[in-house]
């Protein structure tokens, strides 16, 4: 039977290419959404790929949502990328306490409750690829972004630390830093913001989705079984860590 992949945030953006990529790498898939129905619709409309909504800062709901998968689809989790993720954007000096919540709850404490309510299935299979999407502005910092440089180099030594205690169980744990990926959450910037980054970017443009989710088809790959631990960056040469 083809190994089962599940992706949060995987209606749109990086994690819809993410999900077209497995799908179309032959395992079966499943994406997770909150918060953007017209974008979920259109993805279900075009893809033969079902579609759950949950919030994936609430830690129950992950429980729940992560059962309902399997018992639907009939096997367990094996592939699991974490991709959910939002900006609350402010200097520190007037960033609210709900800003850096939220950011922290979402971006690194989701990859908490997803991790660990399918580690359990992954260890008793002796086989698991978990991959956890960090960001660029984890390695080098990011004006404005205290709370998604913390989340998400918060979300790096996790990756390192659960990489640890799953490799005798056949699971690997690998981060991706991608850069500046021409998505809803970029197009979301200041167009002169977003024009003075491009213009520090080596290769001289943004990042496409798909180019993550080569990344991803390659991490989860069945021969990819040494590499754990990493932190992939994908990022037009912009930061080299
Ligand atoms: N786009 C970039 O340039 C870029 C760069 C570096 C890292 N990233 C990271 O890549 C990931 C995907 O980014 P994107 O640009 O495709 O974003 P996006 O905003 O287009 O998509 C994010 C997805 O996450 C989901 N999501 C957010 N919060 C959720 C929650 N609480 N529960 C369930 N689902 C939730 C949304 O429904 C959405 O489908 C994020 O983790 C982001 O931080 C993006």
């Amino acid at each position: 039977m083809a190994r089962l992949a599940l992706i949060t945030g995987g209606t749109r953006g990086i994690g819809a290419a993410v999900a077209q990529r497995l799908d179309a790498d032959g395992l079966r898939v499943a994406v997770t959404y909150h918060g953007n129905e017209t974008a979920a619709q259109d993805f279900a409309a075009h893809h033969p790929i079902p579609v759950y909504k949950w919030d994936v800062t609430d830690f129950d709901a992950c429980r729940s949502g992560i059962e309902r998968i399997e018992a639907e689809l009939g096997q367990g989790v094996d592939v699991l990328v974490n991709n959910a993720g939002i900006t609350r954007d402010a200097v520190l000096h007037k960033m609210s306490v709900a800003q850096w919540r939220e950011v922290v709850d979402d971006d690194l404490g989701a990859c908490f409750n997803m991790c660990r309510n399918l580690i359990h299935g992954m260890r008793e299979r002796g086989w698991g690829r978990i991959v956890n999407i960090s960001s660029i502005n984890a390695l080098k910092g990011q004006f404005g972004q205290t709370n998604y440089a913390a989340a998400k180099a918060g979300v790096i030594g996790f990756t390192k630390a659960l990489a640890l205690e799953s490799a005798r169980k056949g699971i690997t744990v690998n981060a991706i830093a991608p850069g500046y990926v021409a998505t809803d959450m970029v197009h979301a910037m200041d167009p002169q913001v977003l024009a003075g980054i491009v213009a520090q970017i080596p290769v001289g443009r943004l990042g496409e989705p798909d180019e993550i989710a080569h990344a991803v088809s390659f991490l989860v790959d069945e021969r990819s079984g040494y590499l754990t631990g990493a932190t992939l960056s994908i990022n037009g040469g912009q930061y080299m860590a």
